[in-house]
């Protein structure tokens, strides 16, 4: 299987009549999702095995068109994930990225070999700041781009070239390398903005003159690869589509390393509501995007903002009187797009204690989750505890509840068994704590400056280590006083980031929870990967690979 939307001489779109075209007839734009690498990269964005791979099935149930599932040289633990999605996805094409060597190449390719449409991206980078790093002139960076995609593309038919930081590449040298990289077989050029430096203006800027100069830019297909660092990268990206680009490159929730990439689900529905002056089509099913937006957000530690475009919980919120009274009139008034169109449900009252299972797996299906009978039971037994305690349970409350499974694994390290916190106007506070660690229990009382810091503090002294505390967040999943609070926590440790969350009616035990997650997702990092610090410069290690073969 190859992409699906043809090569072709591509002509910005301007001046379309704001009746949209038959959506049959617009050009067709490639999503290319780089969540489970771009955005993997997000200093302790770090997934495990399992959570890449739900994504990735997500991503493919989506619609999404290309799914770069991670970097292959860059760990045993990227290999075996890109390897096992290339073998599990259905319609995706999947890419591993590899920079300019043979033994990244290759390495790459033995990953993604399995997929039904595997695809090689292979980068370089081509400015003046990236070409002094592995201290190539010009003309060996020439060389080396021909050689590379060339073995690339022996391998594989389906190439992608990457120039790196192609946005503060001289445009002579730019126009240079893309032609190389096109006549040794690269299918699509990726046109990457690495620091997030463009406008919209000068993103379509150089994509027409890319089309227009270089040879052969007809026979290919242009992708656009934005970064947030202005807060430009979705306009970037759209910009660069109407000149011709036909591929997004982009994450969900915009993750992604500083400010993060290209938001999919931005560009998407960008794409879906302004088609009058969009005039463009993608194969995403929108309604799966709150899932997805929800998944990633849970398994990376990377909180929604609430006012975050299409997918923070602002979004379709309509508090003020006068937007409630209009909206009640006529959604339309205050609403661009339908929450449904995005897989949105109501926040509504949902089930009490007396609702039974099938219920449960029915709302949970409306909300987007199909579980297996294990797993239902699972969130059913917490769902019951939960009834319990509090009198309304919402969506957002099974929603917190699904996401909390896998935050507590049975072949986790440490387990919260047992908490109880002493707290008040008269400190010192107190915490009194019970963890089994590989088993076996043990206990400890601490005191500290509030029943977190106590309690943290108890966490330390049970399981001694010298992780520190970069975040610690705290947000209400629904109103009153009796919500579930949802806590995120990162830790840092020799350059391994780990993030934990949790949710419980008690602020205190989510938290604990959430800390021992992010300790049991560490210790995982200690036994199986490279430090983070390692991963990413990747990027600048290329010298030692000196040579191409
Ligand atoms: O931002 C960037 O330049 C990248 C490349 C590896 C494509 O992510
Ligand atoms: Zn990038």
């Amino acid at each position: 299987m190859t992409d699906p939307a043809a090569p072709r001489a591509a002509k910005a779109q301007t001046d379309q009549p704001r009746a949209a075209k038959a959506q049959t007839d617009q050009p067709r734009v490639l999503i290319f999702d780089t969540t489970l690498r771009d955005g993997e990269q997000s200093p302790g964005a770090t997934m495990t095995h399992t959570e890449k791979m739900e994504i990735a099935t997500l991503l493919d149930e989506m619609g999404v068109d290309i799914i770069e599932a991670g970097f292959p040289i860059a760990s045993e633990g990227d290999f075996a994930a890109v390897s096992e999605i290339a073998k599990l996805s259905q319609t995706a094409t999947i890419c591993g990225l590899a920079r300019a060597n043979f033994k990244d190449i290759d390495r790459c390719w033995d990953a993604v070999r399995h997929a039904k449409s595997p695809r090689i991206h292979t980068f370089i980078g081509t400015s003046p700041l990236h070409r002094a790093i592995p201290n190539l002139d010009m003309d060996q960076m020439a060389d080396r781009i021909h050689e590379t995609v060339t073995h690339a593309r022996n391998l594989c038919d389906n190439v992608q070239w990457s120039p790196m930081d192609a946005t503060r590449t001289e445009h002579d040298y730019l126009c240079r390398t893309v032609e190389i990289a096109i006549k040794a077989g690269a299918t699509t050029i990726n046109i990457p903005d690495t620091v997030g430096y463009t406008a919209p203006r000068e993103s379509s800027n150089l994509i027409r003159m890319l089309l227009e100069r270089v040879p052969g830019a007809d026979t290919i297909i242009f992708a656009t690869h934005c970064h947030n660092d202005l807060g430009m990268a979705t306009a970037n990206a759209l910009a660069a589509v109407e000149a011709g680009a036909r591929q997004i490159e982009c994450t969900i929730n915009g993750l992604g390393e500083r400010a993060g990439n290209t938001a999919l689900e931005e560009v998407v529905m960008a794409m879906k509501v302004r088609n009058d002056i969009l005039p463009y089509r993608t194969r995403i099913d929108t309604t799966k995007i709150m899932n997805l937006s929800r998944k990633v957000s849970s398994v990376s530690g990377f909180a929604v903002q609430f006012n975050k475009a299409i997918v923070g919980k602002n979004a379709f919120a309509h508090e003020s009187g006068i937007h409630q009274d209009g909206m009640l009139k006529n959604a339309e008034t205050f609403e661009i797009m339908r929450p449904q169109d995005i897989g949105l449900a109501d926040t509504s009252l949902v089930m009490g204690k007396h609702s039974g299972r099938a219920a449960l797996r029915a709302k949970l299906r409306d909300l987007g989750y199909e579980m297996a009978d294990n797993q239902l039971n699972d969130v059913f037994v917490r769902f019951k505890a939960l009834a319990d305690r509090k009198k309304e349970v919402f969506d957002d409350d099974l929603i917190a509840l699904v996401q909390d499974q896998g935050t507590q694994e049975a072949h986790d390290t440490l387990q919260v068994k047992r908490l109880r916190v002493v707290c008040g106007t008269d400190g010192p506070q107190e915490a009194e704590l019970t963890l089994t660690i590989d088993g076996v229990d043990y206990s400890i009382d601490a005191t500290g400056d509030g029943p977190v810091d106590a309690a943290f503090k108890a966490v330390k002294m049970l399981y001694p280590h010298h992780a520190a505390l970069q975040l610690y967040q705290v947000s209400a999943v629904t109103e009153g006083t009796d919500a579930q609070a949802t806590v995120s926590v990162r830790i840092e440790e020799d350059g391994r980031i780990a993030t934990g969350s949790s949710a419980d009616t008690d602020t205190i035990v989510a938290s604990v929870k959430a800390y021992v997650n992010a300790l049991n997702r560490l210790i995982q990092r200690r036994q199986k990967s490279a430090p983070d610090s390692d991963v990413k410069s990747i990027y600048y290690k290329d010298s030692s690979h000196s040579g191409v073969k």
